[in-house]
């Protein structure tokens, strides 16, 4: 009911009757009063004005699994959405719904336990961000699962073209040399073969100001425009970017995509600093992307194909 309500609202743009709903939804205005309440409660601004109806007051910026699903153009993935309020993370969250079919999405507004890469946490604020995350099952093998992560970045590089971003290896999003965008791909795998991934995203959509720690080294698409934008477009156009990249890569592998991937790299032809999860550390100049998603740098003793999973990589902008 809530859904055909917000439906009829945005179709007509201006005021709709209380009446013209109910005769139209077949239920009583009383009815139609209750669930305008549950869609204010939800974060819809909707306006109530005497003899004139009910209007929404802007596309409010709410993401629920109504908002994600719009107009979205994809076969399968985000055809299945499943919005929480607040969980710990939605990677959790799709881990632990993974029988859930290939493209699930699963998004929310709080993560209480937000992940990043390299066991680090993912702080996010509440109203002004994305965090979701594709469950996927492709038929490939665990070694292969780190080319997802590019995947991933890349269409969340191509959603947030027109901002100006570029990717920073493996899969930051950054834009004026600050990052926006975070990826945490985790996988349940046998010996040979992928159980499913589980690709967790988190944009700085609208957000104003970050926690002091990452204040210089954090921005959003707000900081960039000054505009507020609505947080389910952008979802949107991640999905779709993601299935059309990810159709790609299941059908013909990687390299059809290397060639992008290198062109919004900014790593290539710069200095670059590896740190090992035991304290290693190279230095080089990162000369190229390898085919299975290595970053190779170029160092005195010779190149070196480093993975994502087991380093952090500076050289630009620090490690992030
Ligand atoms: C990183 O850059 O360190 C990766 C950050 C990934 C954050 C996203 S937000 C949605 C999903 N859920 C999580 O707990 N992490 C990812």
């Amino acid at each position: 009911m809530k859904q055909k309500i917000i439906a009829m609202l945005k179709a007509d743009g201006g005021y709709v009757s209380g009446e013209k709903m109910s005769q139209r939804l077949g239920v009583s205005r009383a009815a139609i009063w209750k669930n305008i309440k549950a869609l204010k409660d939800d974060g819809y601004s909707i306006e109530a004005v005497t003899n004139k109806g009910y209007r929404l007051l802007q596309v409010s910026d709410v993401i629920n699994e109504y908002e994600i699903k719009s107009g979205l153009k994809t076969d399968f993935i985000g055809q299945n959405v499943r919005f929480v309020y607040e969980t710990d993370s939605t990677n959790n969250e799709a881990k632990r719904n993974f029988h859930m079919s290939d493209g699930a999405v699963f998004a929310a507004e709080i993560q209480n336990g937000g992940k990043g890469r390299l066991g680090k946490g993912w702080v996010s604020s509440e109203g002004d961000e994305i965090m979701m995350s594709v469950l996927l099952k492709p038929q490939i093998t665990p070694a292969a699962a780190s080319q997802i992560t590019l995947v991933a970045g890349m269409a969340v590089c191509r959603a947030l073209k027109e901002y100006g971003a570029v990717i920073k290896w493996p899969n930051d999003i950054v834009i004026n040399g600050k990052k926006i965008c975070g990826i945490l791909t985790e996988m349940s795998a046998e010996i040979e073969r992928v159980n499913y991934i589980v690709c967790g995203i988190g944009i700085n959509v609208n957000t104003a100001a970050f926690p002091d720690e990452i204040a210089d080294k954090a921005t959003s698409i707000y900081a960039v425009t000054g505009i507020k934008v609505n947080r389910c477009s952008i979802m949107r156009r991640v999905l779709e970017e993601f299935e059309a990249l990810y159709k790609t890569y299941t059908v013909s592998g990687f390299s059809p995509l290397i060639n992008e991937y290198k062109t919004v790299c900014v790593n290539i032809g710069k200095n670059a600093e590896a740190v090992f999860s035991d304290g290693r550390t190279v230095h080089g100049i990162a000369v190229d992307v390898t085919e299975t998603g290595e970053l190779v740098i170029r160092t005195e003793d010779g190149d070196i194909s480093v993975s994502s999973g087991e380093v952090s990589v500076s050289g630009i902008y620090g490690h992030m």
